[in-house]
């Protein structure tokens, strides 16, 4: 039994690990400038930013090994904080960073009721779930840490 979550876990962390800062360098040798930009780090700790690549479309700049990921199944990088602290559109909660909410209880701000997602989750204000694994073409995901 401990040997098999051993080996889950080994084989899942790879898998959740996920990144939330634009600008820097990450384990696949990209740097992403936004939802859908990124540099290349040519095996250094910092991005290059002489060249800059755009993910062909439906694409966003992920960890992943191969850069750009479909959307539907892994949230960008770095991006997009419009949504951070929104309670629409149920007014139920609202994500405040990548991996944590706070309750709305129908109103327009967030209150001080806070929680965070389990590990490998993050917080996806589209879903009455609030903390998911997989991001879907809905997702309303906060990009700060
Ligand atoms: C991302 O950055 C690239 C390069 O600076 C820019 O061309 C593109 O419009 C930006 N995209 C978004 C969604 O901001
Ligand atoms: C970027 O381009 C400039 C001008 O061509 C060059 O001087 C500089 O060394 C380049 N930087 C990198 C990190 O390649
Ligand atoms: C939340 O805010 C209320 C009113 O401002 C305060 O009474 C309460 O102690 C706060 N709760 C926490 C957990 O900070
Ligand atoms: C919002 O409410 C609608 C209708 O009650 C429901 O179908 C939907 O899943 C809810 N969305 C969220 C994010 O809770």
């Amino acid at each position: 039994m401990y040997k098999f979550l051993c080996l889950f876990a080994l084989v899942a962390l790879p898998i959740v690990w996920i990144q939330a800062d634009c600008n820097v360098c990450q384990s696949n040798g990209a740097s992403c400038i936004n939802q859908t930009a990124y540099n290349l780090c040519f095996g250094g700790s910092e991005p290059n930013t002489n060249q800059t690549f755009i993910c062909t479309d439906g694409l966003v700049c992920t960890d992943q090994p191969v850069i750009c990921f479909q959307r539907s199944e892994n949230p960008a990088s770095c991006g997009d904080t419009d949504s951070c602290g929104q309670c629409a559109p149920n007014y139920t909660f609202a994500c405040t960073s990548l991996n944590t909410f706070a309750f709305c209880f129908g109103a327009l701000t967030p209150t001080n009721v806070t929680g965070s997602c389990p590990d490998g989750f993050f917080c996806d204000g589209s879903t009455q779930e609030i903390c998911v694994t997989k991001t879907t073409d809905d997702s309303i995901i906060c990009h700060k840490n």
